[in-house]
């Protein structure tokens, strides 16, 4: 028998899946980060004085990422999530949501956003195409967020964002929480009831260590397991399915609650043998891992007009089994400075 008539329909037909890396995990999501900039300095993420930020001629351009993303939809890729940096601080979003959303085989876009600067975008980004958005709050006391996020007045606008994701009819609306203890441990039973009494799905998350968070991610370290017995003294959780997405969170509710908690646990339960994404940054470097130092450059071939499949296909093949990140400490980073450099 050729191989022609043992290959399935699609493969004969050329659109065989090839996101697919060396340990079998099918890669159809893709995070692209629009921007390295911010317009907070959130503890975790930024140091307060900011960051190297790549000039304007090393930023993809939004043409580009349309590019590099019809190229992997032809491969299999079927995902996508916008994020930064903070990706609203880009000029024009929407256009870039646009083009996206027109490339055949990409079935959904997500947006990872502070939501600072979401509510006068809001309708418009529904509208170009975005499916559904990530929001991150750390604390519901406006004095708070404003020291986890350094800058003032970030509560306020924060939440204008979260009504206007939910007023335009984003579904579902997740709320991405970074667990800190000394600074929001006491908020995550008012958090659990955010998600009994609005539609919002609220992820509490483990701080990963990074260059410019040690301090932090050491000495405040606070686990899911520990969050969800603060939530269970609010009442009784049952695991459920959870919202539709990518990622590696698991969810529970309580009953007759209009959203659900969800954790995601990068330092207590490794989760990367389900792992499905690779991360464009800002500048165009494909990554396989959001930690470690691989890294495929694909910038420069695109503007000099070369084929990008083999480079893709590359880093497939390399994308390590699972991260090495230690707790209270920056082994494992791969030199990382903040999460915001490869798009979180
Ligand atoms: N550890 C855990 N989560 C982080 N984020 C940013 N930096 C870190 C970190 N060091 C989160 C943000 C946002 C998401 C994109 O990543 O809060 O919700
Ligand atoms: Fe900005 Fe998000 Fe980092 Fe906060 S966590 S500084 S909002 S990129």
């Amino acid at each position: 028998m050729s191989m022609a008539t043992t290959l399935p329909a699609a493969a004969r037909r050329g659109a065989v899946p090839e996101m697919v890396d060396g340990f079998g995990r099918s890669i159809e999501y893709l995070r692209i980060s629009v921007t390295d900039k911010c317009n907070l300095r959130c503890v975790y993420c930024m140091p307060e004085e900011g960051l190297p930020w790549l000039r304007k001629s090393e930023i993809l351009d939004y043409e580009e990422i349309a590019e590099i993303v019809r190229v992997m939809a032809g491969m299999g890729l079927k995902r996508l999530r916008l994020t930064g940096g903070e990706p609203l601080v880009r000029k024009d979003l929407p256009r870039l949501v646009a083009m996206l959303s027109r490339i055949p085989g990409i079935e959904n876009i997500a947006l990872s956003t502070n939501a600072v600067l979401l509510a006068p975008v809001a309708a418009a980004l529904k509208e170009a195409g975005v499916d559904r958005v990530n929001i991150s709050l750390d604390s519901l006391r406006p004095e708070r967020a404003d020291v986890i996020a350094r800058r003032p007045g970030t509560l306020a606008r924060v939440l204008a964002g979260l009504d206007a994701a939910q007023a335009v009819g984003f579904d579902p609306i997740k709320i991405n929480v970074v667990l800190m203890r000394g600074e929001n441990d006491d908020e995550i039973a008012d958090f659990a009831e955010l998600a009994r009494d609005r539609p919002f799905h609220v992820r509490f998350i483990e701080v990963m260590p990074t260059e410019s968070n040690l301090e932090l991610s050491a000495s405040n370290f606070l686990s899911c397991d520990e969050a969800l017995e603060a939530v269970r003294q609010v009442g009784s959780l049952e695991p459920v399915p959870g919202p539709p997405g990518n990622g590696p969170a698991r969810y529970f509710s309580f009953p007759n609650a209009r959203g659900t908690i969800g954790v995601i646990t990068p330092m207590s339960h490794n989760f990367c043998d389900r792992c499905n994404r690779m991360r464009l940054t800002a500048d165009g470097q494909l990554r396989p891992c959001l930690f470690g130092t691989i890294q495929t450059p694909l910038r420069d071939p695109l503007r000099q007009g070369g084929d990008i499949r083999p480079l893709i296909r590359h880093t497939l093949r390399i994308k390590p089994e699972k991260h090495l990140l230690v707790q209270g400490s920056s082994e494992g980073s791969g030199g990382l400075i903040a999460l915001s450099q490869t798009g979180g």
